[in-house]
């Protein structure tokens, strides 16, 4: 999909298919110059109460002037957000999905408290994200005809805002699609190998990003026996990947932790195989991480990350990990591996531990950790664990921004008694099934120290069964655009 700006006359605009937005309690300039072409249609619309542009709904009439003319409700004007924006923008290209057209224009709608740069980034990312196929094994569009051009229609005096946001949109829409396309990819192609292969490709295509991969042989080295234990019952090699990226001059040091289980299976703690096969996305964590890293670099951000991301399979075999075994994991704690399922805490175990060893400001950890946060939140939150009180605010501050909601969860420190072990310093379930998802994250916290840290459990969230305006099915790619705004404003 390619964006263009076009800011002459609207008349001189052709494209097969125009977009107005329509505020429910408000008629914008730009509506009513769209409305002066088309004859003062959209007006007869409002006023026989044909068309009542709440928010997301939309209709299509068709004029001699633009072949086609969608009008897309934006509700009413107190209720409008970027995320509103982006919804309506979601809803505009899925109708304009379905017709037989290969570009469309957007008339770019004016408002008090939004600027420009920012309208016209959220268009560019929610057409993106909206239009998002999975096809690399299928053909998805079948009768060939695919949206292949987008106009932003914007005034003479906003043109070059428009066209940094639109810039900034497309950076924005391809990296999260291509984190959706690592967490589609069936876990036969997504590997461990793959993974890090991917974090090559990275680096090469990007000078300020470095990568280096650590092999059986160095994570051996490392002492990282927790996540050799997780690995131990797969043919696949395991690999532990290391991305850098400096753009830093004032800014701080922060680490993102990625979990990169490439295929969940349980282990000899099987799972039920229903829905099983969703787990080779057990590794959107690790995606995520890459993503972040990728973006940021291509943003510029002004800050130094490192990604650490353990990647490796879950499976059961003879030589597999069995309940009761115990490992010393890289930080000289010893763990009792009571269920073979919480693999995902055992190899960020030793991820969290290593990240230590760059001192940063700030742990960011994403992880497909807990079933529990799927039960409590959903598909629509993520959980979000801290050791800082004063990182919430921040956080929920981007998340109003990116429309990726995050709910806070505690580290209830009264729950640490039930990770303790009879045999081991830790085990890797609690000895009640209750509250998972902090078990989980008590387990995680022992292993990041004092650094200042914050904990995303993305189970819920990085899969979708259900579709979202700008969200199709399948893997989501969320927690990305969050990260981003988040660290554009973190200050050590
Ligand atoms: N990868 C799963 C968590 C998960 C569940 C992610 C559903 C996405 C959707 C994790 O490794 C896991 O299996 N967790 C277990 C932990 C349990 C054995 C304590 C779970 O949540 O059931
Ligand atoms: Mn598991
Ligand atoms: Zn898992």
């Amino acid at each position: 999909m390619q964006f263009t700006i076009h800011n002459r006359p609207i008349e001189e605009l052709q494209t097969q298919a125009l977009v107005v937005f329509a505020f429910e309690d408000r008629t914008t300039a730009e509506e009513k110059r769209a409305d002066a072409l088309l004859g003062g249609q959209i007006k007869k619309l409002r006023s026989s109460k044909d068309f009542l542009p709440r928010f997301g709904r939309t209709r299509l009439i068709f004029h001699s002037v633009f072949p086609r003319v969608l009008l897309t409700g934006l509700g009413k004007q107190k209720d409008f957000s970027l995320e509103v924006f982006r919804g309506a923008v979601g809803r505009a290209i899925n109708e304009i999905g379905n017709l037989p057209v290969k570009n469309c224009a957007f008339l770019m709608p004016k408002t008090a408290r939004i600027p420009m740069d920012e309208m016209s980034q959220a268009l560019t990312e929610a057409a993106l994200l909206t239009d998002y196929k999975f096809s690399y094994y299928k053909d998805a569009d079948p009768d060939g005809i695919r949206l292949e051009q987008v106009t932003l229609v914007a005034e003479k005096q906003d043109a070059k805002k428009v066209a940094a946001g639109c810039l900034t949109g497309e950076i924005v829409g391809s990296n999260v699609n291509a984190v959706r396309d690592l967490g589609n990819h069936p876990a036969n192609v997504a590997t461990p190998s793959h993974l890090a292969e991917h974090a090559l490709a990275i680096a090469k295509a990007d000078r300020n990003i470095k990568v280096k991969v650590l092999h059986r042989t160095d994570i051996k080295k490392e002492k990282m026996e927790a996540l050799l234990a997780v690995s131990q019952g797969s043919d696949e090699e395991p690999k532990f990947i290391i991305l850098e990226y400096r753009g830093r001059k004032t800014g701080p040091m922060v680490a993102l932790v990625g979990k990169g289980i490439t295929f969940d299976s349980g282990g000899i703690s099987i799972k039920p195989s229903e829905k099983m096969e969703e787990m080779k996305y057990d590794m959107a964590g690790a995606a995520t991480v890459m993503g972040i890293i990728k973006l940021a670099s291509q943003m510029k951000l002004p800050i130094d990350l490192v990604g650490l991301i353990p990647a490796t399979e879950n499976l059961p075999s003879g030589k597999a990990i069995k309940p009761g075994d115990i490992v010393r994991s890289r930080s000289g704690k010893t763990i009792e591996i009571v269920n073979t399922d919480a693999e995902g805490r055992l190899v960020l175990a030793d991820a969290l531990d290593y990240a230590k060893k760059y001192k940063p400001a700030l742990i960011m950890d994403f992880a497909t950790l807990t079933g529990a946060i799927v039960v409590a939140l959903g598909d629509d939150l993520i959980g979000a664990f801290a050791n800082r009180e004063n990182l919430f605010p921040k956080l929920e501050q981007a998340a109003k921004i990116t429309g990726e909601k995050i709910w806070p969860m505690p580290l209830e420190q009264d729950y640490e008694q039930f990770i303790k072990s009879d045999f081991a310093d830790l085990r890797n379930i609690g000895t009640t099934r209750y509250g998972d998802s902090i078990n989980a994250a008590n387990f995680l916290k022992e292993f990041v120290g004092d650094t200042p840290w914050v904990h995303f459990d993305i189970a819920g969230v990085a899969w979708a069964t259900r579709e979202k305006p700008y969200r199709p099915k399948g893997a989501t790619g969320t927690g990305v655009r969050l990260a981003i705004e988040f660290l554009k404003k973190f200050r050590k």
